[in-house]
């Protein structure tokens, strides 16, 4: 392992052979984790050559069990990881509504980032860590199954995300691609959907990184002859108005009953618009578009939503109720210092200040507050007067003094003003579609 260390360390090559040895010694425990975060260190500077990608992910990928399923209509959606970001909760009911079958397998927050098996934990008694028999079975019966990285898929990913996430490792091309293509592989996906997020409060900061990171997944997707489209979307500000675990889930539910925001909306029909063209249930993108939305419309998608939820072992009383999800009881509103526009706001700032009310994990081992986070109340080129309310913080007793430091933060390094107008930003930039698509 130390030789292997030096060599990328030097900027070398790494050969198949010594990629499948250190993905094996890994998850065998043959070799210690303060040497993998050491590589990957050295990944995250150097790079991998399109060849060491594909080595590193078809070694992540067979590092477990894979699943197979028959049918063009097995198809997933995965984002790069954003703020706000919630649109798995929607777009998945859309799509099983529709005929799609929809394989989830999601993370934990990321970095910044929030996650997707975090957030649906809020939930009480919904189980993520289903049995692969489980997976496939609730997959079969009910066209949707959402679980957390697994000992028995892409073990490798469980591994090595958790080490990334607490290392600043995460933002590098091929360990991304390699991270969600195992899992995607791996977990019988016959299609592929990709968000990728651009901007301030994603990894990809830039559209230039986020083209390579599309082109990098989708030539992976190309390999596997497996149809693939990446959306390249707007990271600037958060995803909706909510960030924080539970009340993400209370504006998953307000949009899937047609009452959420505009930006969140939109991309949750776009994607799922995507999955199901790619599912052969649609031929063009604007009928697909259509039945997305009449899902949406005839409460269908909210139906299956609670479906995956009970099928999970989930309680749906929130569905109606949302006091039964655990929402922090305080609540501080930030207001407008002046008048003036929203220019922009610092969003993976966002991200870092509702970990440091709990919202995620600063270590390893730190147990995440379900309860805590922001509710926006105005997004940028909003209009705002001196005193109007920016955003509520949702905190627990004896957090006033985090709460201060958040106010803060939030108006030194988050929040820009404008004196004059500002243009409404695009949510979607581009769309990149593979080869086989
Ligand atoms: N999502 C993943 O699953 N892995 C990454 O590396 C980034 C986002």
């Amino acid at each position: 392992m130390y030789e292997i260390i030096d060599k990328k360390k030097n900027g070398l090559e790494l050969t198949d052979q010594e990629i499948k040895w250190v993905i094996k010694s890994l998850t065998s425990k043959k070799i210690h984790e303060y040497q993998m975060t050491a590589l990957l260190m050295a990944i995250f500077l150097n790079g991998m050559t399109v060849a060491e990608t594909a080595a590193l992910t078809d070694a992540m990928l067979y590092s477990g069990k894979t699943v197979t399923f028959d049918g063009k209509n097995v198809i997933d959606k995965h984002s790069t990881g954003g703020i706000g970001d919630k649109a798995s909760f929607i777009l998945a009911p859309i799509a099983a509504a529709c005929g799609v079958k929809v394989p989830m397998i999601a993370g934990r927050g990321l970095g910044f980032t929030g996650g997707t098996v975090d957030k649906v934990e809020s939930i009480k008694g919904f189980k993520t860590d289903l049995g692969l028999d489980k997976f496939e079975s609730l997959l079969n019966k009910n066209g949707q199954v959402l679980i957390g990285q697994t000992k028995e898929i892409a073990p490798a990913d469980r591994i090595i995300y958790a080490l990334r996430d607490v290392t600043a490792t995460i933002d590098s091309i091929p360990l991304i691609t390699a991270s969600i293509m195992s899992k995607k592989l791996a977990e019988g996906a016959n299609g592929i959907v990709m968000d990728i997020k651009v901007g301030s409060g994603a990894f990809m900061k830039k559209k230039a990184g986020a083209k390579k990171l599309a082109k990098s997944i989708l030539g992976t997707a190309d390999r596997f002859k497996k149809p693939s489209v990446a959306l390249l979307t707007n990271m600037n500000q958060p995803l909706g108005n909510s960030v924080g675990n539970s009340l993400e889930i209370i504006e998953s539910v307000e949009v899937l009953k047609g009452k959420g925001p505009k930006d969140i909306t939109e991309i949750s029909l776009a994607l799922s618009a995507w999955m199901i063209k790619l599912a052969g249930v649609e031929k063009t993108y604007n009928k697909a578009l259509a039945r997305a939305k009449k899902a949406l419309k005839d409460g269908s998608a909210l139906k299956k939503f609670e479906e995956l939820i009970k099928a999970q072992g989930g309680q749906t009383k929130f569905i109606k109720d949302y006091s039964a999800l655990p929402v922090a009881k305080n609540k501080h509103i930030v207001k407008a210092p002046k008048d003036g526009y929203i220019k922009s706001f610092k969003c993976d700032e966002i991200g870092l200040l509702c970990t440091e009310l709990g919202g995620g994990r600063k270590v390893k081992t730190d147990k995440v507050d379900f309860g805590v986070g922001f509710v926006f109340a105005k997004k940028v080129s909003d209009k705002v007067k001196k005193g109007d309310e920016i955003f509520t913080i949702y905190y627990n007793k004896g957090q006033e003094d985090v709460v201060e430091y958040i106010e803060n933060r939030f108006f030194k390094d988050v929040i820009k003003f404008s004196k004059t107008k500002v243009e409404k930003p695009q949510t979607i930039y581009e769309i990149i579609e593979g080869k086989t698509c």
